[in-house]
């Protein structure tokens, strides 16, 4: 297969789990380095390059949990590759000038996340830097001269010349698929993948399945890559409900959500980090089953379904409330994959508000994650739909709960009788994310506030979530 790296066009064969990160090392580009190989600590960020109908962009991710075969056609940028005739990036010259580096380790993972938000044409705005860097860990210099530099890289001029080596046109010729690292282009060349290659394992982002290798240290000799379905990887709106395609990832949620959802806006800006959220998919995160993905329980609020195809074509739909079996069980069937997520609109347009509560703000795992929809008629709740994640073997909605607010009418009272409710009907368990104990008193905290938001009562102030 052929990708760029660096400005030059490569052609590599490599085992289907090979880790971009490896392959980088192997061949010299060490100025990637593996801290985590767990996609959290950053210090192995690539920028890769793409051309998708005609545009070209470029975005960052965690060269640890790639793996290389996914980037067949991309141009990868290491912070080798960043320095042209013309002299330092920006990014390298800021964070020289604002002593932005000691023991340098973490530096060229700070360097290219920076050096992606100066390519992007990034305001130089404290939260874009703080956000560009979200996925990045330093545990020597401090991060307020690394934000210095990031504010600094991006008041500098610069002209970028990545997008003038194009190397796109030169891919154009080539390639024989590899059974091994399939990557269907439609669903018709999906279903006849999944049919011919029935032990495949299907990956989309990769951020949950290649922990399997980079943590479990297992081998997977097959893939079948989604990332490229032109049909999975579109958003589409009808007049009742939103469609979207399973192999959306979670920066484009965010585009098409920042005027829609302001809830699920700020859920999402809180979903891993910048190099996570540029790769990871809304069907990966239902597909791998987590009790503590953040997306299901707000599915399970807006009351969404999804479209589950078999290798044959047949489709089923089915509610995200009978999605889930058990502890990282769901209803997918062998050689079936999720082609749709579908949310009605009006659940959008009731009232719903969303928590996440993690130990770190950024790019960390929900310890609990609330999601919350509400309707009245007059004063009285005529719909409540209260879900969670953390809080069972899977996410779940407490029912009986919602059934107790229907007809009522806000009070203290009301608050306090559901609240306790929430001890007879969840039992989350105690783990290194948070005990039982605590998980149950945030859950009570987050139905509280967000009846009181509801309400128009002030808002109980919990810690900052
Ligand atoms: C550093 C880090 C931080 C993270 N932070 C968060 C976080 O804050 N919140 C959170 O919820 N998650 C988080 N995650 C987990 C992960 O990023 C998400 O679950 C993500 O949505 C997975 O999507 P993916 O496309 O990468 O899935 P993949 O890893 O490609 O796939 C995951 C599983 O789903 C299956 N699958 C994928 N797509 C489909 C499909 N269309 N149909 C059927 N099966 C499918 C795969 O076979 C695999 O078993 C984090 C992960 C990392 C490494
Ligand atoms: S090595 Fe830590 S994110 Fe990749
Ligand atoms: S400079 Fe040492 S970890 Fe960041």
């Amino acid at each position: 297969m052929k990708l760029g790296i660096n400005g030059s066009v490569r052609e590599v064969t490599e085992d289907p789990d090979q880790t971009a990160l490896s392959f980088l090392r192997r061949e010299g580009m060490v100025g990637t380095k593996e801290g985590c190989a767990s996609g959290d600590c950053g210090a192995c960020t690539i920028l890769v390059g793409r051309e998708i109908s005609g545009n070209i962009s470029y975005q960052t991710r965690n060269a640890c949990i790639t793996p290389l075969n996914q980037l067949v056609h991309s141009h990868v940028v290491t912070v080798e590759g960043l320095a042209d005739s013309g002299g330092l990036h920006p990014a390298q010259e800021a964070m020289l000038e604002k002593h932005a580096s000691q023991c340098g380790f973490c530096t060229p993972g700070f360097v290219v996340s920076i050096a992606a938000l100066v390519e992007a044409g990034e305001d130089s705005k404290r939260e874009a830097v703080i956000e560009g860097i979200s996925g990045n860990l330093c545990r020597c210099t401090g991060y307020a001269p690394i934000v210095s530099a990031g504010l600094c890289a991006l008041r500098k001029k610069h002209r970028s010349s990545l997008k003038e080596k194009n190397l796109f046109a030169r891919f154009k010729s080539d390639d024989a698929p590899r059974s091994e690292y399939a990557r269907p282009l439609s669903e018709t060349e999906l279903q006849a993948g999944m049919r011919g290659s029935p032990d495949a394992r299907l990956i989309a982002g990769g951020s949950d399945l290649m922990l399997e290798v980079t943590q479990g240290f297992r081998s997977i000799p097959c893939f079948i890559d989604l990332s490229m379905v032109r049909e999975l990887r579109a958003i589409n709106e009808t007049d009742n409900q939103i469609q979207i395609g399973s192999s959306v990832t979670y920066s484009e949620l965010e585009h098409y959500f920042e005027a829609r959802s302001k809830p699920f806006l700020s859920i999402l800006k809180r979903l891993g980090s910048r190099q996570i959220r540029n790769v990871g998919t809304i069907g990966g995160n239902l597909g791998n089953g987590s009790p503590i993905a953040d997306v299901p329980p707000i599915l399970l609020a807006w009351d969404a379904t999804l479209e589950l195809v078999d290798a044959h074509g047949n489709r089923r739909s089915v509610h995200v409330c009978e999605f889930y079996k058990g502890y990282k069980e769901t209803q997918l069937q062998d050689r079936e994959y999720i082609a749709k997520i579908r949310i009605p609109i009006k659940s959008m347009n009731d009232f719903h508000r969303f928590y996440k509560v993690s130990k770190r703000l950024e790019d960390d795992i929900s310890s609990v994650m609330g999601a919350f929809r509400f309707e009245s008629v007059g004063d009285e709740i005529s719909l409540a739909r209260v879900a969670f994640g953390g809080m069972a073997a899977t996410p779940v909605r407490a029912m009986e709960i919602e059934k107790n607010l229907i007809g009522q009418r806000i009070t203290n009272d009301l608050i306090r009788k559901v609240e306790s409710q929430i001890l007879e009907e969840l039992e989350p368990i105690s783990d290194v994310r948070a005990s039982s104990r605590y998980r149950l008193e945030i859950a009570q905290a987050m139905l509280r506030r967000s009846l009181q938001e509801f309400s128009g009562q002030e808002r109980l102030v919990i810690t900052e979530l």
